[in-house]
Parts: C-alpha cells; sequence; structure tokens
C-alpha cells in the first residue's frame, strides 16, 4: 500500500510544476471553483498509475495543479464514492498521495441532507464535527506510518479555519449555518425515520461522502476544513421526496456563494 502511494506520488510529482500546500475536493457545490484557478496542470485519473477512476456522471476526473486566490493549489476534481464501490482504500488513496506531494491543508465541500429545523434548502453549513456510520473504517488494517495507530479526533474539523470561514461568511452577507455531518454509505436517501435517528444522535446534516478523506487526512497530519450545502431536509414532521436532480439544482444554485467562501479562506490561509 504504501509502495503504490509513493509511487503515484512521485509519477504525480514528475508533472507537477508548482508546489501546493493546499489541496480542495471539488464536491457536490463547488464544481465551478475549477473556473477560478489558473490551470499550470490537469491529469486526467485514468492517466494517474494505480489511481481509481471516477464513475459518476457530472464527475469529470482529473487532478488540477495551478493558483487560487494567489495561492498554489491541488484541486481534486471528482471523487470517489464508496457507494460506487470503492472500497475505503481506494475512496482515501488520494488523500495520502497528497500528503505524499506536501499538502498541509484540505478543503472539502459536499451536498447533504438537512435534519436540523432550523436549516433551509441552499444553506451553507460549516461543518463543525462528523460522526462516522460508514460500515466500513478508513483505517482498518495495518497501520501506516502517516499517523497514529489511534489517531486524536476531538477537533478533526480546525477551529482556526472555521473562525475566518464565519468571519468572511460576515463579512460578505452570506448566511451559513454551523453543523455535525453525518458520514452514511447511501447510496439510499434516509427514510423519515432514518433522518429522524441521525438527527437525534447528534446529527445536523447527512451525506455519503467526506467522512473517510476527513479521517484518513487527519491520520496524516493534514488538517481540514468543509462545507456542506443543504439540498435537501429530512425534517420530522415534514416528509419531502428527494431526488439527485433536486440535490443537483439545490448544490447549483449554492455554488456562487461556496465557491466565494472558499477561495477567500484558501487565499486567507497561511
Ligand atoms: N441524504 C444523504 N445524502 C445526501 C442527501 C440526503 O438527504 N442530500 C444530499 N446528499
Amino acid at each position: 500500500m504504501l509502495e503504490k502511494i509513493q509511487e503515484t506520488a512521485a509519477f504525480i510529482r514528475e508533472r507537477m510544476h508548482c508546489k501546493p500546500e493546499t489541496a480542495i475536493i471539488l464536491g457536490t457545490g463547488l464544481g465551478s471553483l475549477v473556473n477560478e484557478i489558473e490551470i499550470v496542470d490537469a491529469i486526467p485519473y485514468g492517466e494517474i498509475i494505480n489511481f481509481p477512476v471516477s464513475t459518476v456522471e457530472g464527475h469529470k476526473g482529473r487532478l488540477i495543479f495551478g493558483s487560487l486566490g494567489g495561492k498554489d493549489v491541488m484541486a481534486m476534481q471528482g471523487r470517489f464514492h464508496y457507494y460506487e464501490g470503492y472500497d475505503m482504500k481506494e475512496v482515501t488513496f488520494p488523500i495520502r498521495v497528497m500528503r505524499e506531494l506536501g499538502i498541509k491543508t484540505l478543503f472539502v465541500s459536499n451536498a447533504s441532507g438537512g435534519m436540523n429545523p432550523d436549516f433551509r434548502i441552499g444553506d451553507l453549513m460549516i461543518i463543525r464535527d462528523h460522526i462516522n456510520l460508514f460500515p466500513e473504517h478508513p483505517l482498518h488494517g495495518k497501520n501506516l506510518p502517516y499517523g497514529s495507530r489511534f489517531p486524536d479526533m476531538h477537533e478533526a474539523y480546525d477551529h482556526t479555519l472555521i473562525a475566518e470561514a464565519k468571519k468572511i461568511a460576515a463579512e460578505k452577507g452570506i448566511r451559513v449555518v454551523e453543523g455535525v455531518y453525518v458520514g452514511v454509505q447511501g447510496p439510499t436517501f434516509e427514510t423519515p425515520s432514518e433522518y429522524r435517528c441521525y438527527h437525534i444522535l447528534g446529527g445536523d446534516a447527512v451525506g455519503m461522502s467526506t467522512v473517510p478523506e476527513v479521517i484518513v487526512a487527519r491520520h496524516c497530519g493534514i488538517r481540514v476544513f468543509g462545507l456542506s450545502v443543504i439540498t435537501d431536509l429530512g425534517i420530522e414532521g415534514r416528509p419531502v421526496e428527494v431526488s439527485h436532480e433536486e440535490v443537483q439544482q439545490a448544490a447549483d444554485a449554492a455554488q456562487p456563494l461556496m465557491t466565494t467562501i472558499m477561495r477567500e479562506l484558501v487565499s486567507r490561509t497561511a
């Protein structure tokens, strides 16, 4: 495993012409941030040795290197979801490659279903913490020497970055909420009882990504900031149907605000 990660990092290092310390996973709601990156190199996942290949429609699957807000960045256009059939080692493989390439801070975005009754469709939720309900743990098995066998998770999402993001949102007049993201495998959206259950557990929003990548990033010492767009609501007593199209539409509508916050935060991050 370690050899594969290092082999991939060496392959990418040969092709990149900048030295980013910041990586961004362009999840749902953040696709257009790519238009603001001055791209220097773009490598399709299919060309990267040992890399899984993205299958979900709408994800182009490229690793991008360039400049955003005056900062060198590496961006994943397209991520690997557990529900697509990848195992956790594959889902989180790019994170360890990032670590080998010198990444210090990771920005992630996703779409999620809101369970907090104060939330509205289109809200941006700063992820304060998560609850991992995936059936397979990304650190299951032999511990790789990137970090501790028993990694601490008390500050999975960096408090300084959260404070800065709130400041940016206030300056720009963008409504943000803050909450706990529950990570589940999908691909079904939740039943009303499941939404209720996850809310009782302490969750404010639920989605099918992010948690595995964040756990692995923390294991290897990368600090994390996460932003989730609330694309639908699973609130007790207000059952509504959810479709992928509606999720996509709500995410597209929130995209400019999410892009503004992320771009600003990246440019202000040391
Ligand atoms: N549940 C799980 N994942 C999601 C949801 C949801 O309601 N909305 C967007 N991604």
